[in-house]
């Protein structure tokens, strides 16, 4: 008897970091996965232990993802896709030319609306699939110092709910959208941003290891859910933050004194090779 086909499951955004952990949780729980980057080689290395399926893909080119969407429907169904690709810059909203808050919103907002979209011109054609997109605690509250990076996910996290909602409104009610927003994860996005003053929201919680997120993202592909935090304390600290905007914006300075001491702590952490 031949065994049943792996479901199929696209990560973008995969050659390193949390990516590269969510395909590999994908694939340990089940999932054939095509791993895809902006990054060509890093991808292909990063697929081989992985079943070595990869595609490079610059998620701000709307037509290299429905490219990528239909590449993998020939495999199967496709049955998940995760938007995870994502770029961080840091300082005050005023320090960024135009071109760098174009690049962030390109491939955090734009880029993760292009995959959804190819994503669901297929699942709409096949009558179910699952959309994940990997949000942030950034997108639920402002973060200072990560302003445009905020932003951006923000419009994602509108979009994603946005979508959904269009989706039931349309009848298709196998067809799910997911956002996950995790709180800082100790991945190379943030291996440099330990001197950073604009970073230091990212490290205002406990730091989470991209395994655990990785972890939590595949539970997630298996049962969508509409918006899921990591940890969910967080998620209800930052959401009760958002909704009082003026005690958000006078506990600022505690944010910061507690960024600068979790950067502290995760630069100790990082020195001492057992606990990293
Ligand atoms: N690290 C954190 O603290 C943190 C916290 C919450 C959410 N996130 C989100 O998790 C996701 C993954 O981030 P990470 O921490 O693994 O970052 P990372 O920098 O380690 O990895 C990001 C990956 O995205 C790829 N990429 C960048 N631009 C791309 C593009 N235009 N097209 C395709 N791929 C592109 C990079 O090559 C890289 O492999 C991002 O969406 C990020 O915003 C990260």
């Amino acid at each position: 008897m031949t065994p049943p086909a792996r479901p199929v499951a696209v990560v973008t955004g995969a050659a390193g970091g949390l990516g590269r952990a969510i395909a590999t949780g994908l694939h340990a729980d089940g999932w054939s996965v095509l791993l895809t980057d902006l990054d060509p080689a890093a991808v292909q290395s990063a697929a081989v232990p992985l079943g070595g399926w990869s595609a490079a893909l610059d998620v701000r080119d709307e037509d290299a993802c429905a490219a990528v969407a239909a590449i993998a429907a020939s495999r199967g169904d496709l049955a998940l896709w995760v938007n995870n690709a994502g770029i961080l810059v840091t300082g005050a909203s005023w320090e960024h030319d135009a071109a760098t808050r174009r690049r962030v919103l390109d491939v955090n907002a734009h880029g993760a609306m292009n995959g959804t979209l190819a994503a669901l011109t297929v699942m709409r054609g096949q009558g179910h699939g699952h959309v994940l997109n990997v949000v942030s605690l950034a997108g639920l509250v402002a973060a200072p110092g990560e302003t445009v990076y905020a932003a951006s996910k923000h419009a994602l996290l509108a979009f994603s709910l946005g979508t959904l909602s269009d989706l039931r409104m349309a009848g298709y009610r196998r067809v799910h959208v997911s956002c996950l927003c995790p709180d800082g994860i100790w991945t190379p996005m943030l291996h440099d941003r330990l001197d950073d003053p604009g970073a230091v929201a990212s490290f205002t919680g406990s730091m989470l290891t991209a395994q655990r997120v990785a972890a939590r993202a595949v539970r997630l592909a298996r049962r969508p859910r509409p918006v899921v935090s990591l940890p969910r304390w967080r998620g209800a600290q930052v959401r009760l933050l958002d909704a009082l905007p003026r005690l958000a914006v006078a506990l600022t300075p505690l944010v910061r004194a507690a960024g600068r001491a979790g950067q502290r702590r995760q630069r100790r952490r990082s020195a001492s090779p057992d606990r990293r």
